[in-house]
């Protein structure tokens, strides 16, 4: 018989979290607005918002908590963190912040004018917002395959490279400041980019000196998916296969949340001193001095440690497969969800699941929230909400795709977990041809509205 995959770790510590029934959730959901970011986490079974910042430490990286230096300047965990990072990205200069769009805010600052345009492969909500908040603009250059959740495409994370070739082609290449690559692509998926996509991007870059950059906050993710599915890399190590990727760009930001396995920070590192020097202007009057940017100490030493856990293949195999093991089971029942299964999260596909419920009705934040009233879990919207309004013309941008996305933290919940989730699910699917109606929107903040707006059912 063939062995299943079992973890790598075993539990030291656990967590009590509350149960509740769905005329409770009802009610809460209600007094939140319908803003599942309203729910305070006391009344959420099964929290899928977010793998960020969400997962476990090792016993390892508490250890390493007690043994940090909180030196203002010249700290001793700074250092370990630097060549950590450095030792995997191979990127000679390094900054911490305090999370991923902190990275952001400080590196757009110093390579982002108005008028200035950032292709790209669907760039997170935050990247976008540090983009479009300068006057500037993202264009996502994500190949079609993206947007059909059926295609079996290995890489869908991939930059399609006409697409790419059309930017640079249409527009002068001084408003172009840098290409952004996500690994993996979260809002397509948590679908991972090629190496060889990778490449032939980097090339595009060189020849038109525009520097290549990296989201990274789910690289060693991105590289799992190289290991398995490109040809010529099963026989790397996942840390060989980061550091080549890392080899064709310019530099990174990173939030440290995703695949740094710890709850908070974040970085940003580069080759390029004149960058780096202008970014360490931002990064003090932002962040906080150079030698911790935002972070504590012991946040630091902890980082360093997750950095290398995070890119060992055990716990990579045992991270996807959990995730695979729930995308599977919701196939075995029918449910619509995006193919093939990404990384980090289920991504269910509401266009697919409750096409009776209007567009303008926010399809994917009513699916959200039966999933809430109905087993406790806690997903989130990737749609319409999410995709926020054209910034000229105020009007909804409508994306391909509308998801609900179950974000699985790492080395945080077990097998049952997910076999909850997936019954749940199979519940709601069983009954959805009931669901004819949506939420409209009766508060909503000017840019990133997702995290504040407020709902009214219809
Ligand atoms: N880039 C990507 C690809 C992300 O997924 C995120 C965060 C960020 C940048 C920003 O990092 O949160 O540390 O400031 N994604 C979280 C998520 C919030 O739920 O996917 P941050």
């Amino acid at each position: 018989m063939k062995l299943p995959y079992a973890e790598p770790y075993k539990i030291k510590m656990v967590e009590s979290i509350k149960r509740s029934t769905p005329e409770q959730r009802k009610k809460w959901i209600k007094e939140a607005h319908y803003n599942l970011f309203n729910l305070s986490s006391d009344k959420v079974y099964i929290d899928l918002l977010t793998d960020s910042g969400t997962g476990a430490m090792s016993d390892k990286q508490w250890g390493a908590l007690m043994e940090a230096d909180e030196s203002y300047a010249g700290s001793q965990s700074f250092l370990k963190l630097k060549e950590t990072v450095q030792k995997i990205t191979g990127f000679k200069y390094f900054l911490p912040t305090h999370q991923g769009r902190a990275a952001e805010n400080v590196l757009f600052s110093v390579l982002v004018k108005e008028g200035d345009i950032v292709p790209g492969n669907s760039h997170f909500d935050t990247t976008k917002g540090h983009i479009e908040f300068r006057k500037a603009t993202a264009i996502d250059c994500t190949i079609d395959e993206a947007f059909d959740t059926e295609n079996m495409h290995p890489f869908k994370g991939n930059i399609d490279l006409k697409k790419l070739q059309k930017v640079f082609d249409e527009n002068p290449v001084e408003k172009i400041p840098f290409v952004i690559i996500t690994i993996t692509n979260n809002s397509s998926g948590g679908q991972p980019v090629s190496m060889e996509n990778v490449k032939a991007v980097s090339k595009i870059c060189k020849k038109n000196k525009v520097p290549l950059l990296f989201d990274s906050a789910r690289f060693a993710e991105n590289a799992y998916f190289v290991k398995m599915r490109e040809k010529g890399y099963q026989k790397k190590s996942i840390k060989e296969i980061a550091k080549k990727m890392f080899s064709f760009g310019d530099g990174m930001t990173m939030s440290s949340k995703k695949d740094g396995l710890v709850n908070m920070g974040g970085f940003i590192a580069l080759n390029d001193e004149e960058i780096f020097k202008k970014a360490t202007v931002f990064n003090i009057m932002y962040e906080g001095f150079i030698t911790y940017g935002g972070m504590s100490g012991r946040d630091m030493a902890a980082l360093a440690v997750g950095l290398d856990e995070a890119t060992e293949f055990d716990y990579l195999e045992s991270r996807i497969k959990q995730v695979t093991y729930l995308g599977n089971k919701l196939i075995e029942y029918n449910v619509p969800v995006q193919h093939p299964i990404g990384g980090h999260a289920i991504f269910i596909d509401a266009n697919k699941f409750v096409p009776t419920i209007p567009r303008d009705e926010y399809r994917a934040q009513a699916l959200a929230i039966e999933l809430y009233i109905i087993g406790g879990i806690r997903g989130v919207e990737i749609g319409t909400v999410l995709a926020d309004r054209d910034p000229f013309t105020r009007k909804n941008r409508y994306p391909e795709l509308e998801l609900v996305r179950l974000a699985i933290p790492r080395r945080t919940y077990t097998h049952n977990h997910m076999e909850y989730i997936a019954a749940v699910l199979k519940n709601i699917y069983d009954s959805r041809a009931e669901a004819k109606s949506g939420y409209r929107i009766i508060d909503e903040a000017p840019i990133m509205r997702h995290f504040t707006v407020k709902f009214e059912k219809i």
